[in-house]
């Protein structure tokens, strides 16, 4: 006889409690086989007669992120080999060929699009290619919607054919957010083709649109099935957005790693000329905020705990973003928060002038904004009010404590918010 497999099965208990019972069930893998099932498994006192019950399971989460240089190269499979053809079912005798429903960025699609056709097609793959055109504005369930349709009409294979999303933030938000919902979830791959997607938006477990003029009002936890980063896209983005994805790599140096500020300030200029493409400070500065970001997420996928490092710079701006649209991109949005935050911090004597001057400067250096016409206390204030109803009823904003540390506060008083207003008008004129 065969030796058995090890067998992925549910188990369930029935606990006790005071006057109720709890039903706890986990997945687990058993090495036992299905024949040799104990008999204290399932469902097994039928004759207390309670009407409480509390349902418990786990579910592991993992997805890998991969960093890949010429994912579109012909001879690389690693795209296509995630996933598997549809299975052969009793009318479908055989395994169907590989298919992929691809959505891709418009700007994108005109710059890779034959590339990305040319490599599905080397690899016999069925695909459509939906080329969307995205942005802040049109980052809505109507973009969705659009998505979900075109899933629809193609048909996908649900456990076999992931969806693969290429694009920057915007987008990979939009499909995740697809993804999640169709059919209750569907897996999906991420290809994030900027610099914000590649340090951030790409490489969470978050989705997200906008709804009734609040950012990222409807979305969920789902992360995606893996993530490669192939950082060649960045050659071909706008210097604008390429500062604005250096953005998020200054929010991890600033709350948690010195050296990658120092990388910053020293070589950002030569960084954003050369693109991210060439030097070993590139290569350093891109691992360096990729792993510290991860380090966060990971323990803390759903967010359970509030207090979070990579909420700095995300107190005041999502609220600013969305009454500046479209005039601030959302690392622009940071860094005028992260600005606002570290005079904060010079008012309460957590970093020094000359800490605050260094940190002011190196957001020039990247090209970055400290200030915003729309930037006023009484705005940051009502900002502040709407984080505080996100974080639970405390402020939670992380301040820096020195360059490359953190301290939340939950005490900001208006009055105090003005004072580091007039500060840092004071900052940014040097
Ligand atoms: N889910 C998350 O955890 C998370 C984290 C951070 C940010 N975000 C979201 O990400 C969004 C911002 O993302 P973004 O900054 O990537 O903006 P984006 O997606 O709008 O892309 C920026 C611009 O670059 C173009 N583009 C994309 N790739 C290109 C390439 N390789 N070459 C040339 N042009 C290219 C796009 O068409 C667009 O015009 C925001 O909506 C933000 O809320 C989400
Ligand atoms: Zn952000």
């Amino acid at each position: 006889m065969a030796t058995p497999r090890p067998q992925h099965r549910k188990t369930t208990e029935l606990l006790r409690r005071k006057g109720s019972l709890r039903l706890a069930s986990a997945t687990k893998t058993a090495e036992t086989s299905l024949a040799g099932s104990s008999a204290s498994e399932g469902l097994v006192d039928t004759t207390t007669l309670s009407t409480n019950w509390m349902v418990k399971t786990q579910q592991l989460i993992s997805y890998d992120v991969i960093s890949k240089e010429g994912l579109f190269d012909v001879d690389n499979r690693d795209l296509i080999a995630v996933g598997a053809p549809r299975p052969s079912t009793r009318l479908r005798k055989r395994p169907t060929k590989l298919r992929r429903f691809v959505v891709v960025d418009e700007v994108v699609d005109g710059i890779y699009g034959e590339r990305i056709r040319e490599y599905f097609g080397a690899h016999h793959v069925e695909t459509h290619i939906l080329s969307i055109h995205v942005s802040e504005a049109t980052k809505t369930m109507k973009s969705v919607l659009a998505v979900v349709d075109g899933i629809d009409a193609f048909g996908i294979s649900r456990r076999h054919e992931p969806i693969i999303a290429i694009g920057g933030g915007v987008l990979l938000d939009i499909v995740g957010v697809g993804a999640s919902l169709y059919r209750r979830s569907t897996p999906y791959i991420r290809v994030p083709t900027t610099l914000m997607g590649i340090v951030d938006a790409g490489i969470g477990a978050k989705t997200g649109v906008n709804y009734s003029a609040h950012k990222n009002r409807l979305g969920n936890y789902c992360p995606p099935k893996v993530v490669f980063l192939d950082r060649t896209f960045l050659a071909t983005l706008e210097p604008r957005e390429l500062c604005n994805g250096f953005a998020e790599i200054l929010k991890i140096a600033l709350v948690k790693d010195a050296r990658l500020f120092d990388l910053l300030e020293e070589h950002g200029d030569r960084l954003i000329e050369e693109r991210l493409q060439v030097s070993q400070a590139a290569e350093e500065v891109l691992r360096r905020s990729i792993h510290g970001m991860l380090e966060e997420l990971q323990p803390n996928l759903w967010e359970a705990q509030l207090e979070r490092l990579v909420d700095f710079g995300h107190t005041f701006s999502p609220t600013l973003e969305m009454r500046a649209l479209p005039s601030l991109l959302h690392g622009e949005a940071v860094t005028i928060d992260m600005a606002l935050s570290t005079a904060l911090s010079l008012v309460r004597g957590l970093v020094s002038e000359v800490e605050a001057n260094r940190i002011l400067a190196t957001m020039r250096t990247l090209r970055l904004p400290t200030d915003h016409e729309l930037c006023s206390p009484e705005l940051m204030w009502e900002a502040l009010e709407d984080t505080v109803e996100h974080r639970d009823g405390l402020q939670r904003i992380p301040l820096p404590a020195g360059i490359g540390a953190v301290t939340f506060v939950n005490d900001v008083q208006r009055a105090e918010l003005s004072a580091a207003a007039a500060v840092l008008d004071d900052l940014a004129v040097r």
